[in-house]
């Protein structure tokens, strides 16, 4: 029995110890297969593929039925698995309706959350869940439809009209469609662009037992139905810790850009090491990579290669970051914390170089997430010593008292 170690008797008369974890530093809640992080190498592998090995040789429908599945498909497989999922990208029109009762103002990870939970209203395939068919076609109209919704939501918000999915393009052409498209003129599809975005969905695919991740397998875990169970996971990866990272590290480099840019990256600095500011320098720290995220890595190369095609190389922000990037590296504060660029550095500026609003950003990590979050709740639901998730407490308020 530890500091952090309680004797479960002297607190509740019953047998057996638990841990005091907050913030679940070490404990882990569940078996898994799916995806490994070395946090301290900066390591990251699906079904044991090295990220860097898929993020070259495989696209993002590679990489979902590889989560799903755990092993890479055959080219025919690849092609049946591709058809079935784009075979699925409509939405039930009537979502439409469901859709324009939200404000246009409102911010899109909120209608997000909306949507994906009323897809437990549209799609009415089964409630068993022990059925693995039932299980598989709200895993595919899940990966299928989040783009179109995601899509949706965006239009809704300018005002524009809604564009339909076009089902022989790939599944990241066709989302880049639905996004930027007007029935007024021919899209042109750029593949440098595509890719970029395709790279972006893969590095954020799964992330073994993140806040959302675990989320959707707590809310899973009472049996509810996937699209409630998925819609819970879009609510959690909402908050600034997690994937409002992006957008809020876009807001902060946007920021110090408006107060002078270059100049003011030191006196940005001190405020974050001034701990009563509360201001973090966002894209920076993750509480498993303490060392470079991996992710990092590669993104920063699509980063490159992005500004590049886009003629955007002096992109006065991208500098900024660039700068910011350097002097963090070197600095005592953020060396000492093993603070380092976590994707999120450099996610927001690819997809604000591809023409993403800077409020879609976690959608589109929610896009990308949906798959991981779906291949969890399938390794839960199917694991023999799947029992319903009950975190205890440590109790700390009043004991017995009474009114009068
Ligand atoms: N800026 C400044 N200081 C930081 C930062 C940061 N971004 N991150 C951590 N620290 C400091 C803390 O103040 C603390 O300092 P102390 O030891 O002097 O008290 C120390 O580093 C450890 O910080 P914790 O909060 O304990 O680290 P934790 O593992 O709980 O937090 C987190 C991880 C939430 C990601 C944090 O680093 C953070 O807030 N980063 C900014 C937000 C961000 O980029 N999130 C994206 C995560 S990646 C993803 O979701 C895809």
């Amino acid at each position: 029995v530890g500091p952090d170690v309680i004797d479960i008797r002297k607190l509740y008369g019953q047998t057996g110890k638990f841990t005091y974890d907050p913030g679940f530093m070490s404990t882990a809640s569940c078996n898994s297969k799916i995806t490994f992080i070395d946090g301290d190498k900066g390591e990251l592998l699906y079904r044991g593929y090295p990220i860097e090995d898929l993020a070259v040789n495989c696209d993002f429908l590679e990489t979902c039925y590889l989560l799903l599945n755990g092993e890479l498909p055959s080219p025919e497989v690849k092609k049946d698995f591709a058809d079935l999922v784009m075979h699925h990208t409509m939405v039930h029109e009537q979502m439409q309706f469901f859709l324009r009762g939200f404000r246009r103002d409102a911010h899109p990870m909120a209608v997000l959350t909306g949507l994906v939970g009323a897809m437990a209203a549209f799609y009415h395939d089964g409630l068993d869940y022990s059925d693995a068919r039932i299980r598989e076609i709200a895993q595919i109209r899940l990966i299928a439809k989040m783009p179109t919704l995601v899509a949706m939501s965006y239009k809704y918000s300018v005002g524009q009209p809604f564009i339909y999915p076009k089902n022989d393009l790939s599944y990241t052409a066709n989302f880049m469609r639905m996004l930027f498209a007007t029935p007024c003129e021919e899209y042109v599809v750029n593949e440098v662009l595509v890719r970029a975005l395709d790279r972006i969905f893969i590095l954020h695919a799964d992330h073994e037992q993140n806040a959302s991740t675990s989320t959707v397998r707590l809310a899973g875990s009472s049996g509810t139905n996937p699209f409630a169970a998925i819609a819970a996971g879009v609510a959690c990866l909402w908050g600034p810790a997690h994937g409002g990272a992006n957008e809020a590290c876009l807001q902060m480099l946007e920021d110090i850009q408006k107060n002078g840019g270059v100049e003011k990256i030191g006196e940005f600095i001190a405020k974050v090491k001034d701990k009563d500011s509360g201001v973090r320098l966002m894209g920076f720290g993750h509480r498993v990579y303490k060392n470079f995220d991996p992710r990092a890595k590669l993104m920063r190369e699509t980063c490159y290669e992005v500004l590049n095609e886009l003629g955007l190389g002096d992109d006065p922000l991208f500098k900024l970051a660039m700068t910011l990037e350097k002097i963090a590296l070197e600095d005592e504060y953020f060396v000492s914390r093993k603070l380092y660029p976590n994707v999120d550095f450099y996610s927001g500026i690819v997809q604000r170089a591809l023409g993403i609003p800077t409020d879609m950003f976690t959608c589109v990590f929610a896009l990308a997430r949906t798959v991981g979050w779906i291949a969890q709740w399938e390794e839960m639901i199917t694991d023999a010593e799947y029992k319903i998730g009950r975190p205890r407490q440590l109790f700390n308020g009043y004991t017995t008292r009474s009114v009068k």
